[in-house]
């Protein structure tokens, strides 16, 4: 039986944070697309976990599968397993053979995109790891994918065809200089990659995923597939151009990894929902209080006083800080219309909400039931980003929850859930129709309010 994980929104709802709490019940995690631009966070007994590429079924000791619609970055991926392995933990990560090679031209390429599309205020706000050039060349058929890491002469074969178009691409389209630069030297490339290549052979890493996965399946082994993104970063059901250039919705765990649609379909699909909206990077995000200048478009930190106040008390509260930047996140109420188009995309049979929590205190929690568009009301997100981004919202209120001993409610169950807070939530699950099956209520494991175990 299989369980799949998927961010409903734009990523970081805490889907680690739940693949942690449901992967006791799992034998093997499986990462089906994105890469290192993830950052996955498992507490445990207050220590932190933060994890780019690993699956958090590391930190369970549990098997871990990066799957063929990933992108692997060898040099963070290894440097990932060291910084674990120094913390006493013995992470089991498999690679597929048929996963793509995040080189560094690629990030180069991601940052020189970036700042030409700056000229026009067009940037997507990338996480500047390199991901959608990677993709790019998968699907233009010039990729280095894992297993070739292993076989240096494949290796050689393919960066001597593709090295030369990645330094014309920088060079001559772009206009930038790249000169001695080592992510665009072919024997430097080599040398560093065909190291990585052993490494991954001698240590058992590289498997056939789809197969290797089948195997498990059969023998009764259970398999949790861990999305990373969200729903609306989505390249295909998200708000393109400002997506990842994955699927992190359910349909991407099947494809991912070589498992069948039915199988994946035949389990359980929990949508991760963050009881508010935070968003990384540019794009519309119709319920934003406030915003972040440079990401909020057309924001020029002139704002209502009482916004500004309520996106810093909830920022605060649920540390919505970017991992790696420090960056202040977008902050906005919850986007139900979002939901409920995360929900059909992905055939959800289960609701997770996180940050409950960061929520309480609030005099007054809004959502936003539907949008208004030029008069008409629509329920769910228009498919094209211009629509959306003339979206209003149709506002509804509910009343705030004061702040408890959230680790007690864990331990006690839903019931314990503050009358206002569960009111909400299951205005929530009927809207997008799935039931709850878990509460977060803070950052650690024994922070969440298991209804129901998907396993
Ligand atoms: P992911 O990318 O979906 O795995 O989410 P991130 O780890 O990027 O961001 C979620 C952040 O919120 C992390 O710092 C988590 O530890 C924290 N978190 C997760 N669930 C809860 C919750 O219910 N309450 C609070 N206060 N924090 C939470
Ligand atoms: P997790 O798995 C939040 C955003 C970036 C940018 C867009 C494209 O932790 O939820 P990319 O580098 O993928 O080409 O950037 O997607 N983005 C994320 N935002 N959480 C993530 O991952 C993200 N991964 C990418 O900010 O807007
Ligand atoms: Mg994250």
């Amino acid at each position: 039986m299989t369980v799949t994980i998927v961010g409903s929104q734009l990523g970081d709802e805490g889907k680690g944070g739940i693949v942690d709490v449901y992967g006791d019940a799992a034998d093997v995690v499986v990462r089906y697309q994105g890469g290192d631009n993830a950052g996955h966070t498992v507490v445990r007994d207050g220590e932190e976990y933060k994890l780019s590429l690993v699956p958090s079924g590391a930190v369970r000791g549990k098997t871990n599968v990066l799957g063929n619609g990933c992108v692997v970055n060898p040099a963070t991926l290894f440097d990932e397993l060291d910084a674990l392995r120094e913390r006493g933990l013995d992470p089991d990560v498999r690679v597929a053979r048929r996963a793509h090679v995040i080189l560094p031209y690629h990030r180069v390429l991601d940052g020189i995109e970036e700042d030409a599309k700056s000229e026009t205020d067009s940037e997507v706000g990338t996480t500047g790891r390199g991901i959608g050039p990677t993709y790019e060349d998968k699907a233009g058929r010039r990729g280095v994918r894992a297993g070739e890491l292993a076989d240096p002469e494949i290796l050689r074969d393919r960066l001597e065809y593709v090295v030369p178009q990645k330094r014309a691409l920088a060079e001559d389209v772009f206009g930038v200089d790249v000169g001695e630069t080592e992510a665009f030297d072919l024997e430097a490339l080599y040398e560093e990659y065909s190291d990585y290549g052993r490494r991954l052979r001698e240590e058992g890493m590289l498997v056939d995923a789809g197969a290797f996965l089948a195997d498990r399946i059969d023998d009764g082994e259970t398999v949790m597939f861990e999305g990373a993104q969200g729903t609306v970063l989505d390249i295909d059901h998200g708000n393109y151009p400002y997506v990842t250039s994955s699927n992190p919705t359910a349909g991407g765990a099947a494809v991912g990894s070589g498992v069948g649609p039915a199988t994946v379909g035949d389990g359980e699909v929990v949508g991760v929902v963050k009881a508010y909206l935070s968003r990384v990077g540019s794009g519309p995000m119709p319920t934003e209080l406030a915003g972040v200048e440079g990401d909020t478009p057309g924001y020029d930190g002139d704002a209502a006083d009482h916004e500004e106040e309520l996106a810093d008390h909830i920022r605060e509260a649920g540390g919505e800080y970017g991992t790696v930047t420090g960056r202040p996140r977008r902050v906005g109420w919850l986007d139900v219309p979002m939901l409920r188009h995360a929900a059909r995309t992905s055939g959800f049979t289960g609701l997770a909400v996180n940050h409950v929590d960061t929520l309480a205190g609030l005099e007054e929690v809004k959502v936003a039931h539907a949008y208004d568009l030029d008069g008409e009301t629509l329920e769910t997100i228009p498919a094209t980003t211009e629509r959306w981004a003339d979206c209003e919202p149709v506002f509804r209120s509910f009343d705030g929850w004061q702040d408890v001993d959230w680790t007690a409610v864990a331990e006690t169950g839903y019931d314990a859930v503050p009358d206002n807070a569960r009111a909400y939530l299951e205005y929530l699950a009927e809207e997008v129709g799935a039931p709850i099956y878990a509460v977060g209520v803070g950052p650690d494991r024994e922070e969440t309010v298991i209804v129901e175990n998907p396993f």
